[in-house]
């Protein structure tokens, strides 16, 4: 964000007293769960009207949002206005997939179109802040929220990110901010949730420097430089340091080391929560750890607002550190234009997902999915079929949006899978008599082909929605068994929040789509892609385990000394479990499509390059051919990874470092071309204070079609 509003923050702090400048920090929920009584609706409005209130949460709507600004800038004595904040993760009317549905499509416009539509949405409800993007790196397909992140992957997690950014606020430099159909985003959440131990939520994280630096923090880097207006402190601790008191992640690195000067805002009483923690020994403790490590705006509780005062009397707080978060909490304001501009125009509200908007989601909905298998090409199904059979206990389902749907996940239901097609089939399309695997089997023995439309609730994956045993729920796969004995093709239609174990029936499918949770427009997404109207093109961003047994399992692990080798499968004194085959089912990156690709292997255009080169900006260009060798147009996405094979700290057998999505029509043949620089070819080390290197050594550069690719050049730094 510029700096271009100081003078009148300035000023502004110069006529606040102090409860005035404590309150800025203050953010309270209109509505939501905070036990009896609800929201805070009646300690928000007369502290509105006290000036004594920084933000709002939990509150859309033109007319209330104006009605509450009114009191803050009417009654107030500043009149400094609030600022409105909601959690719209991939959508406020319009809902689009989820955000790890979105990263499967390895495409950043899918997640700018979700964040524009998005934006546009919100402010004209009258918020002007979301609490997206997530960026939070996992490994753990058991936590719940990692449907609302980019997957395991920091590269990708980095790319949808600033993606996102740009969607939701505009240009870099916040420009577009005090735009009405901008909104100020939220990097969150800061920082290694997804770290969380066992994938339990809210659970310990302990991680090395190295790991912070190179696996959690990138995605929150990138976000920054893309003029990201705020950060959200994690639940976890951080080595043993609880986030929202963390002066390493807060002051140093995000504030110090990045030169961040946005603000950083608690998660959900995540002040207060630093005495459950064992961190603070009470609301005062709290208050001063949170406030002394950086963090800038309380979400719900009152701690700093409460004991504010007493500390910087005792001399426990400094005046000089509450000023800086004021005045970082102003700053975003001023560049909103809220000081200009307070209230939302109510006859300017868009008030429900439009045409435009709608097209946007179904396309990002088909663009997200993941074609897992297709034996003898059961897809895409014709549309001649004289009879489809669409059975399964979410083929009916409209309630498709998945965890985090805005507003509108409760006001617009999604298309369901069995009407969209019906509209898209030319013949008949038949549905069970009733619930019980019987009629499923009846429906699907009186049909040509079947469609089975399986998945998770969406309240199975989210927030505190963690599972142990991550297979399809509530006898499923016995349904599958019965449908593949009835010896008709089908396609199992998964829609789902997370990776699921599949294996053990994913053999009895003749095809399986991943369609993970498609928002809105769920039904015609899934049709088109069933129809092939669109070719599928996803790609996984996170691996598929065989078994929970083997969690954590994914792509980027680092070297051991043992590794299992393939080739020689009777070796004892590996890495790998007696009982279970090596690798996910699935890898990151992997995905069919209906045409078939061939890549040659990378080529680079020079093989030696010096650290002083790289260091200067030079840059390593690898190109990589690219044909359709099938017979329909298709998709598929190039993926170039890296390995550093002798290193001063162990390095992941591959890094993402560069994809590119292509349509080619049959027999089309291109060539994609990256850049390999510094930042993808070094590494962090452990050093606390930040210290990025390049080594000189052997790199091998990988390119292909999944994190499994074979084919490589080897570069040598010198
Ligand atoms: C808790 C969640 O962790 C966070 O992601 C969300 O933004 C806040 N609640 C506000 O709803």
């Amino acid at each position: 964000m510029r700096r271009t509003y100081e003078d009148q923050v300035e000023a502004l702090l110069g006529r606040m007293t102090t409860a005035e400048k404590f309150g800025q920090l203050q953010q309270l929920t209109w509505t939501g769960d905070t036990g009896p009584g609800g929201g805070q609706t009646a300690l928000t409005e007369a502290a509105a009207r006290a000036g004594l209130l920084g933000s709002v949460l939990n509150i859309h709507g033109a007319e209330h949002t104006n009605a509450l600004q009114r009191m803050a800038v009417e009654e107030s004595r500043l009149g400094i206005p609030l600022l409105f904040g909601l959690d719209v993760i991939h959508g406020f009317w319009t809902t689009f997939p989820i955000p790890l549905a979105q990263a499967a499509s390895f495409d950043p416009a899918v997640a700018e179109s979700d964040a524009e539509v998005s934006a546009r949405e919100t402010r004209t409800n009258g918020v002007h802040w979301t609490f997206s993007p997530m960026m939070d790196v996992t490994h753990e397909p058991r936590w719940g929220r990692i449907a609302e992140s980019s997957g395991e992957d920091p590269y990708l997690n980095a790319v949808l990110a600033v993606a996102r950014v740009r969607g939701y606020q505009g240009p870099a430099d916040g420009s577009g901010l005090a735009s009405k159909d901008r909104v100020a985003a939220c990097a969150k959440h800061f920082v290694a949730y997804g770290g969380a131990e066992g994938g339990r939520d809210y659970n310990t994280v302990d991680v090395s420097e190295q790991r912070l630096r190179n696996l959690y923090l990138p995605p929150f880097k990138a976000a920054l430089d893309a003029g990201v207006a705020t950060v959200m402190a994690a639940f976890n601790t951080v080595s043993g340091v609880p986030a929202h008191a963390n002066a390493h992640t807060m002051n140093r690195i995000l504030k110090e080391e990045w030169g961040f000067d946005g603000f950083v805002v608690s998660d959900y009483t995540g002040v207060e929560e630093l005495i459950a923690h064992g961190f603070a020994e009470d609301g005062p403790d709290a208050a001063r750890l949170a406030l002394n490590a950086g963090l800038d705006m309380e979400m719900v509780s009152t701690r700093l607002a409460d004991h504010g005062e007493e500390l910087l009397a005792a001399g426990r707080v400094e005046m000089s550190r509450l000023d800086d978060a004021v005045a970082r909490i102003l700053r975003l304001k001023f560049a909103l234009g809220l000081f200009d501009r307070p209230y939302a125009d109510e006859s300017a509200a868009v008030t429900g997902p439009t045409d435009e908007a709608r097209e946007a989601a179904r396309t990002a909905g088909a663009r997200s999915m993941v074609l897992l298998r297709n034996e003898d090409a059961v897809l895409p199904l014709s549309p001649a079929a004289s009879r489809i059979a669409v059975v399964g206990p979410l083929a009916d389902s409209a309630d498709l949006h998945g965890t985090w749907a805005g507003p509108g996940g409760t006001r617009f239901p999604s298309v369901t899978v069995l009407d969209a097609v019906r509209e898209a089939a030319a013949g008949t399309v038949v549905a069970p008599a009733g619930p019980g695997v019987a009629e499923a089997v009846a429906a699907v023995e009186s049909a040509e082909v079947a469609v089975v439309v399986v998945g998770e609730e969406p309240a199975l994956s989210g927030e505190a929605a963690v599972r142990s045993a991550i297979g399809l729920p509530d006898g499923q796969e016995e349904l599958i068994a019965a449908v593949a004995a009835t010896g008709r093709p089908f396609a199992v239609v998964l829609l789902n929040g997370r990776p699921l174990t599949i294996g053990g029936w994913l053999e009895s499918a003749p095809g399986v789509l991943e369609a993970w949770h498609p928002g809105i427009e769920a039904g015609h997404a899934v049709a088109d892609v069933l129809f092939g109207t669109v070719a599928p093109g996803g790609k996984l961003p996170v691996s598929f385990p065989r078994d929970v047994g083997q969690i954590p399992v994914y792509y980027n692990r680092e070297s051991t000394g043992r590794p299992y080798r393939p080739a020689v499968p009777d070796e004892k004194y590996v890495s790998k479990y007696l009982d279970l085959e090596d690798g996910p089912l699935f890898p990151f990156g992997f995905g069919l499509g209906y045409t078939t690709f061939a890549t040659d292997g990378p080529r680079l255009d020079r093989e030696e390059v010096t650290v002083a080169e790289l260091e200067r900006g030079a840059a390593v260009e690898v190109s990589v051919d690219v044909e359709n060798t099938g017979a329909r147009t298709g998709d598929e996405v190039v993926q170039l990874y890296v390995h550093d094979v002798a290193a001063s700290i162990a390095q992941p057998v591959r890094r993402l470092r560069g994809f590119a999505r292509v349509t080619l029509e049959p027999g089309a043949r291109t060539t994609v071309t990256f850049r390999l620089g510094a930042e993808d070819l070094g590494f962090w080390t452990n050093d606390p204070a930040g210290t990025f290197t390049v080594e000189p050594g052997r790199i091998d550069v990988y390119a292909g079609t999944s994190s499994a690719a074979s084919a490589y050049r080897t570069l040598t730094v010198r």
